[in-house]
C-alpha cells in the first residue's frame, strides 16, 4: 500500500510518500481501508522529534471502510464505513487511562496511509450525514474537546465558556460542541479573520488577544461575573489570564502547552478563588461513543480548512506550521 513515512526528525520535507507492506489484522483487530486522514499538531511534534530506527507512519485521525478482520467473530465489521477512535488501550477507568495507553500514530503505525490496523474495539460506525473527510476531521480534537468540556469541565447549559486561541483544532471543535450544548462562548484569536469565522459559527463574543485591553473588554462586555469554564490548550502564555478572568469557583481544563509548560501560580489567589485546575488528555471509549452520538443527534459538521492528497502530506504540514488555518487540514486518500 501507499503511505506517508517518517524515518528521521526534521522539517516537513522528511515525510516520504512510498510503498510499504499492507498490514494484516490479528485476532481482535481490523484493517480499515482509509478514505481520509486528519492532521493534528501532535503529528508535527512527532515528525520534528522522530528518532526511532525504523520508519513509521504518522496520523491519529482516520475514516474508511473495514477491509479485513483478524477473526471470524468480528466478520460483521467487514464492509462497514467507520471512524477510528485514536485512544488505544485506554483501560477500564473513566478518570484516566491505564498504563498501556497509546495514541494511534507512532508508536503504532497511523492513518497517513491506504490502510491501518486497529483494535476492533476502536471502531465506531461513520455518521451517515458526514462524508469520510468530515468524519475523519473529528476524532482526536473532538474527543479531547468532549472530555475537557463535559467529563472534566462539567460544562452546563447557560454557562460561560472561554476558548483562547480559536485557531486550534481542539478549540474549534469545542466551539461547535459547546454551542449545541447551550453554552455562551467567548473566543480569542490573533487573527481578525478567525474571529469573524468563529462568530459565524455561533461564538457569542470574539476578542483579539494581541489587543492589550482584551481582558478588560471581556470583563466589561462579555463576562462581568467572571468565566465559568476555560478550555486552555496553549499553556504558559494563556493560563495567567484564564485565572484572572475566572469567576470564584470556576474551572480551567488544560491540555496543551503550545506557548510553554511552566506556570508561576500565586497560590493564595488560586485558593481564595476556589479555582479548579483540571488536566485532561484525549478520552475514553465511552466518551468517544458519546461524542459521536452527539454529532449524529445534532448533525454536526466540522469545519474543514484545506484538503490535500495523501502524497502532499508535506504541504499539509507546512500549512499547519504556518498556523493560518481555521478548521481542520485533511488528507484525501
Ligand atoms: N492533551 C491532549 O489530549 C491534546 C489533544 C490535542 C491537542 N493537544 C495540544 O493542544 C495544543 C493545540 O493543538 P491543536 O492541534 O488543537 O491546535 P494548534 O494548531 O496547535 O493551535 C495553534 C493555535 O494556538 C493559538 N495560540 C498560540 N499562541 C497563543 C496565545 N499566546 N494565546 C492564545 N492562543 C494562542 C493560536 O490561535 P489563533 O490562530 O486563533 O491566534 C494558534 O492558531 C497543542 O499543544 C497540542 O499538542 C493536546
Amino acid at each position: 500500500m501507499k503511505a506517508v513515512m517518517v524515518s528521521r526528525g526534521g522539517p516537513p520535507d522528511v515525510l516520504e510518500y512510498k510503498d510499504t507492506p499492507t498490514p494484516a489484522p490479528e485476532p481482535g483487530q481490523a484493517r480499515v481501508g482509509l478514505k481520509a486522514a486528519g492532521l493534528n499538531h501532535r503529528d508535527v511534534w512527532q515528525r520534528r522529534a522522530y528518532t526511532a530506527p525504523e520508519a513509521n507512519i504518522l496520523g491519529s485521525d482516520g475514516a474508511g471502510v473495514v477491509e479485513e478482520v483478524g477473526d471470524p467473530e468480528h466478520q460483521q465489521w467487514v464492509g462497514r464505513e467507520v471512524v477510528i477512535n485514536p485512544s488505544l488501550y485506554w483501560g477500564d477507568r473513566e478518570d484516566g487511562p491505564g498504563p498501556g495507553y497509546q495514541i494511534l500514530g507512532i508508536p503504532t503505525p497511523g492513518t497517513y496511509a491506504e490502510g491501518v490496523v486497529v483494535p476492533v474495539d476502536n471502531l465506531v460506525p461513520k455518521p451517515q450525514h458526514l462524508d469520510f473527510l468530515k468524519a475523519a476531521a473529528i476524532p482526536l480534537a473532538g474527543l479531547t474537546a468532549w472530555r475537557a468540556l463535559f467529563s472534566q469541565g462539567r460544562l452546563a447549559p447557560g454557562e460561560t465558556l472561554l476558548l483562547p486561541g480559536i485557531g486550534s483544532g481542539v478549540a474549534g471543535m469545542a466551539l461547535m460542541i459547546a454551542k449545541k450544548a447551550g453554552a455562551r462562548v467567548i473566543v480569542t484569536s490573533s487573527s481578525e479573520d478567525k474571529l469573524a469565522k468563529a462568530i459565524q459559527q455561533g461564538a457569542d463574543f470574539a476578542f483579539n488577544y494581541t489587543d492589550e485591553s482584551w481582558e478588560q473588554k471581556v470583563r466589561e462586555m462579555a463576562a462581568p461575573d467572571g468565566i465559568d469554564l476555560v478550555l486552555d490548550h496553549s499553556g504558559e502564555q494563556t493560563l495567567p489570564a484564564d485565572l484572572r478572568l475566572l469567576r470564584t469557583g470556576g474551572r480551567i481544563t488544560f491540555l496543551g502547552a503550545t506557548t510553554g509548560s511552566q506556570l508561576i501560580l500565586n497560590l493564595r489567589e488560586a485558593f481564595f478563588k476556589q479555582v479548579h485546575l483540571i488536566g485532561t488528555t484525549m478520552g475514553s471509549p465511552r466518551e468517544f461513543r458519546d461524542l459521536f452520538r452527539f454529532v449524529e443527534q445534532h448533525r454536526l459538521e466540522p469545519e474543514i480548512n484545506h484538503v490535500y492528497g495523501l502524497a502532499e502530506a508535506s504541504d499539509a504540514h507546512r500549512l499547519m506550521e504556518e498556523g493560518r488555518q481555521f478548521g481542520k487540514i485533511m488528507l484525501e486518500i
